[in-house]
C-alpha cells in the first residue's frame, strides 16, 4: 500500500543534517498534518525543541508546509514569543503583566540588566545568562514574578534576583575550578 502523502513528505524532506531535533519537529509536522494554519502551533514546537528559531528551522518549516520563508519569518516576527538568538546557559523571565508591574517589575528588570550588564531581550556576552520579559505568566498573587530557569519565583526584590543569579553563577565558578584541578 503506497506511504500517504504527508508520510512521503516526511521522508522526501527530512533534514539532511541529521540533527535528531528535526525527527521531533517531523512528528509534529505529521501531527499537524502539514496544514498551514497550524504554522504558529508548529513555531511553537520548534522552539520548544531548539530553544529557539534559527534560520535553517525557519526555512525547514516553510519547505515542509510550503509556505514561503517570508511569510514564516513574518508570522514569528509578529509574535513576542519566539525568540531568534538562542538564550543563555540561564534563562531568567520577569513578568511585566499588570499585577508584576505595579509591584515593581520593572525595576527587577533595570537593576538586573545593569548588575549583569545585560539589556532586556538579550543574552549576556559570556553567553550564560539570558534576561527576557514577558506578559503575565498566570501566578499574579506571587508578584512581582520571575521564572528562573523554568522555576516561579515568587515576590521578587531587585536584590532577590540578583543574589539569586549571584550565587547560581558562583556555584558554576566554583565547580568548574575544582573540575579544571
Ligand atoms: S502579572 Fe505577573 S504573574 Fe500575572
Amino acid at each position: 500500500m503506497a506511504a500517504p502523502a504527508t508520510d512521503r513528505r516526511a521522508q522526501q524532506d527530512a533534514h539532511p543534517s541529521g540533527d535528531e531535533r528535526f525527527a521531533l519537529l517531523d512528528k509534529a509536522l505529521k501531527r499537524a498534518r502539514f496544514e498551514q494554519d497550524q504554522l504558529v502551533e508548529l513555531l511553537h514546537t520548534a522552539q520548544e525543541v531548539f530553544g529557539h528559531l534559527s534560520d535553517d528551522v525557519l526555512i525547514y518549516l516553510a519547505r515542509q508546509l510550503r509556505l514561503p520563508p517570508s511569510r514564516v519569518l513574518g508570522v514569528a516576527s509578529f509574535y513576542h514569543l519566539f525568540t531568534f538568538e538562542p538564550p543563555g546557559d540561564h534563562i531568567c523571565t520577569v513578568c511585566m503583566g499588570t499585577a508584576c508591574y505595579v509591584k515593581g517589575a520593572e525595576d527587577v528588570v533595570r537593576e538586573t540588566s545593569e548588575a549583569f550588564d545585560v539589556p532586556a531581550g538579550e543574552t549576556t556576552d559570556d553567553g550564560r545568562l539570558t534576561l527576557w520579559t514577558a506578559r503575565c505568566v498566570g501566578s499574579c498573587g506571587l508578584a512581582p514574578v520571575v521564572v528562573f530557569d523554568g522555576t516561579v519565583l515568587a515576590k521578587q526584590t531587585p536584590q532577590d534576583l540578583i543574589a539569586h543569579v549571584r550565587e547560581l553563577l558562583a556555584a558554576e565558578d566554583a565547580a568548574a575550578e575544582e573540575e579544571a584541578g
